[in-house]
C-alpha cells in the first residue's frame, strides 16, 4: 500500500528517499512521487507520475543538491492513478507540500464547510489537507495550523510535510496509518515503514496515533494535537540489510519459499529449550483463562488461522473461531465470558485486524498479537505479542509467513497440550521434508506447463487439506490471475461440479488418512466429467499416479507441507505467464485501508 518517505539533513535527499521509496516496492503501489528543494536556488521541484519508481527516477532532475524532500508510493483509493493524483500534494499557492497514507473519510463535508470555492488539481481527499494547512496558517503558527487541522480530520493518516516557506523545517502527522522517525547522525527521516530507513538510520521512533513532529534541522519534538510533547521511546533498527536483497534468486518469492525451512528452524531455536516450550508465563496464563479463542486475520493469515483452530482444538482442547477482521469489526457475533482474541498477521499492520483490536480493547479483552513485524502497531497494541521470526518478506504472495504462522499457533497449543504429540521433533521432521519438496522445484515447473493451460483451475481438499486448499488457491490466483477457487470436496457435487469441462484442471490435497478414500470418489467424479486431475498426497496416503508425494508428518502440521507445492505451482504458473510475480496487479504487501 502507499509508502512515505521524506528526509531532512545533510546528505542528499534525492538518493535516500528514492532508496527508500524502492525499499517500500514491495508493499504495492501504482504512482510515484517526490518533491525535493534546490538548495543553491531555495525553490521547490514536483517530480510524479503513474508507474514504477524507475519511471519516477527517469524524470527527476540530478544537476542540483538537496537536503529536503518528501516522496510517496501511491496505491490509489480516492482517483485513479494519473500525473494530476500522484502524490506530492500542494496548497492554492503551492507553500505546502503534502504527501499521505490513509483516508480521510470526510474530506468532502471539510471542503463544504472551510473550502468552498476552492479549486482542486486532483480528485484526491490529501489535497484537501495541503488546502486546509495553508487556510489555517495565515492565521496561527504553522504547527498549530496542523494540529488544528488534524482535529478535524476524520479517518486514517500519516502525513510528511513541508513549508517553502521554512526549509529547515519537516513536519508529520499520524493517526490509524503507520509512520515512525528514523534517527541518524546525518539527519532525520519520516517514514511509514522503518525497511525504508535501512542503510541509512540505526535508531527510529514509532508514532503513536494522534501525535505531531515538528522536524527543525537536526532536531525534533513530537507532541500531541493540543501541542503537549508525547513521551516516546527510541528503538534500534536491527534488520539486515542482506536480508532485503533477492540475492541469487530471481524472485523474492522463489526466495521466501526457499527459506522457509530456515525459518522454522529459527522458530525451533527460538522458542525451544530442552524439548520445552519457551513462552512467557502471561501468555500460557491467557490461554489457560479463556474459554474460547476468536482468530482474527485477513487472506493467507486467515487461512493459517483455520489450521490454527484444528490445532488449539485438537491439541489444547479450546475451543476455537477464526473470523474475517473486516466482518468481525462491524458484526461482532455474540462471545463467551472470558474471550482470548489472536491476531494474526505477517505485516501487524492490517487496517482491518486494527479495527478489531481497538474494538476489543475498549471491552476490556485480551488479545494477543501473532506476527512478522515485531515492531509493527498489532504488536505494540495487544496485551501480548509473538513474533513469528520469518524474517523480512518482501514478495507480495506471503509464504515463508503461513508455514512459520502455524508453526507458531502449533507452539502456543503445545504448552496447554498433555505432550502426545513430540512437537519439537515433528516440526524439524517438517523442516527437512520441506526441503525435500524444495528440491523438486524443476519437476513441480514441469508438470505446471502440463497442468495450467486453462483460465481458471480448482483446488480439492477435505478436513485440513481443504484449508490448504484455501491458501493454495489464494496463492495461485494472486499472482498468475488464473481464477483459481479451493473447495471442500464434498460439497462439489452440491453445485461447483457443474463447472468442470474438459481438461479443467482439478488438484486435489490428500493427507489425511480416515478421508482420503473420500476425495479420492470426488477426483473421479470430476475425472469422470473431464477434468485434468493432479493429487498433491502424504506417502501414508499416497497412490501410484499421483504426482506430488509429500513426506508423512502428524496430519495437524502437514498443511506445512501440502502447501509448499502450491506455492511452486503460482510460482511458475506466474513465470510462465510472464507475470510481475512479486508485485502481483492491484495488490499491496500491508493493507493499510479498511
Ligand atoms: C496473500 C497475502 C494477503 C495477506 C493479507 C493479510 O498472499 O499476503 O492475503 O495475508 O492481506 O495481511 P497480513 O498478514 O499482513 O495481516
Amino acid at each position: 500500500m502507499c509508502g512515505i518517505v521524506g528526509y531532512i539533513g545533510n546528505k542528499d535527499a534525492r538518493e535516500i528517499i528514492l532508496n527508500g521509496l524502492e525499499k517500500l516496492e514491495y508493499r504495492g503501489y501504482d504512482s510515484a512521487g517526490i518533491t525535493l528543494r534546490n538548495n543553491t536556488a531555495d525553490t521547490f521541484n514536483v517530480y510524479k507520475d503513474k508507474g514504477r519508481i524507475a519511471h519516477l527516477k527517469s524524470i527527476v532532475d540530478y544537476s542540483y543538491d538537496s537536503g529536503l524532500g518528501i516522496g510517496h508510493t501511491r496505491w490509489a483509493t480516492h482517483g485513479i492513478p494519473n500525473y494530476a493524483n500522484s502524490h506530492p500534494h500542494y496548497s492554492k499557492d503551492s507553500r505546502f507540500f503534502i504527501v499521505h497514507n490513509g483516508v480521510i473519510e470526510n474530506y468532502k463535508e471539510l471542503i463544504a464547510t472551510y473550502l468552498q470555492g476552492s479549486v482542486f488539481a486532483s480528485d484526491t481527499d490529501t489535497e484537501v489537507i495541503a488546502h486546509l494547512i495553508e487556510r489555517f496558517s495565515a492565521k496561527m503558527s504553522v504547527s498549530e495550523a496542523i494540529r488544528k487541522t488534524m482535529s478535524l480530520l476524520e479517518g486514517s493518516y500519516a502525513l510528511a510535510i513541508i513549508d517553502r516557506d521554512n526549509p529547515h523545517k519537516m513536519y508529520a502527522a499520524k493517526n490509524k496509518s503507520p509512520l515512525l522517525i528514523g534517527l541518524s547522525d546525518h539527519g532525520i527521516i519520516v517514514a511509514s515503514d522503518v525497511m525504508a530507513c535501512v542503510g541509512y538510520a540505526k535508531e527510529y521512533i514509532p508514532l503513536d496515533d494522534k501525535s505531531f513532529v515538528e522536524v527543525d534541522g537536526a532536531s525534533y519534538k513530537i507532541k500531541d494535537i493540543i501541542g503537549k510533547p508525547m513521551e516516546h521511546d527510541v528503538k534500534e533498527i536491527d534488520i539486515d540489510a542482506s536480508n532485503i536483497e533477492k540475492g541469487e534468486y530471481a524472485h523474492f518469492m522463489l526466495k521466501e519459499i526457499n527459506e522457509q525451512p530456515g525459518v522454522i528452524r529459527n522458530i525451533l531455536q527460538r522458542y525451544f529449550k530442552d524439548g520445552k516450550v519457551t513462552l512467557n508465563g502471561p501468555i500460557k496464563e491467557a490461554l489457560q483463562e479463556t474459554d474460547r479463542i476468536y482468530i482474527i486475520a485477513a487472506g493467507t493469515s486467515m487461512n493459517a488461522g483455520f489450521v490454527g483452530k484444528q490445532i488449539f482444538e485438537k491439541m489444547a482442547n479450546i475451543p476455537t473461531e477464526v473470523h474475517i477482521a473486516s466482518e468481525f469489526a462491524y458484526n461482532m457475533p455474540l462471545l463467551t465470558k472470558n474471550p482470548l482474541f489472536i491476531f494474526i498477521s505477517q505485516s501487524g499492520e492490517t487496517a482491518d485486524l486494527r479495527a478489531v483490536l481497538v474494538n476489543i480493547k475498549a471491552k476490556g479483552y485480551r488479545s494477543l498479537t501473532i506476527t512478522n513485524v515485531k515492531t509493527s502497531t498489532l504488536a505494540r497494541e495487544a496485551d501480548h505479542f509473538v513474533e513469528i521470526m520469518a524474517g523480512p518478506e518482501i514478495a507480495v504472495a506471503s509464504t515463508k509467513a503461513y508455514t512459520a504462522q502455524i508453526a507458531i499457533l502449533g507452539i502456543l497449543a503445545y504448552g496447554l497440550s498433555d505432550g502426545h504429540i513430540n512437537l519439537y521433533k515433528e516440526l524439524s521432521r517438517v523442516a527437512i521434508s520441506m526441503e525435500n519438496i524444495i528440491d523438486k522445484r524443476e519437476y513441480i515447473e514441469s508438470l505446471v506447463k502440463d497442468y495450467l493451460t486453462k483460465r481458471n483451475c480448482f483446488y480439492i481438499g477435505r478436513g485440513i487439506d481443504y484449508y490448504t486448499c484455501l491458501e493454495a488457491s489464494l496463492k495461485l490466483k494472486e499472482i498468475s490471475y488464473i481464477q483459481t477457487e479451493g473447495f471442500a470436496a464434498g460439497e462439489l457435487k452440491h453445485g461447483t461440479i457443474a463447472l468442470i469441462e474438459d481438461n479443467t484442471p482439478v488438484i486435489a490435497i490428500i493427507s489425511q488418512r480416515d478421508i482420503s478414500k473420500n476425495t479420492r470418489s470426488n477426483l473421479y467424479e470430476v475425472k469422470s466429467r473431464g477434468a485434468h486431475t493432479l493429487v498433491i498426497s502424504t506417502k501414508s496416503v499416497h497412490d501410484q499416479d499421483d504426482q506430488i508425494i509429500v513426506d508423512d508428518v502428524h496430519e495437524l502440521f502437514s498443511p506445512m507441507l501440502t502447501v509448499i507445492p502450491s506455492q511452486l505451482i503460482a510460482y511458475y504458473a506466474a513465470l510462465a505467464r510472464g507475470n510481475d510475480i512479486d508485485k502481483p496487479r492491484n495488490l499491496a504487501k500491508s493493507v493499510t485501508v479498511e
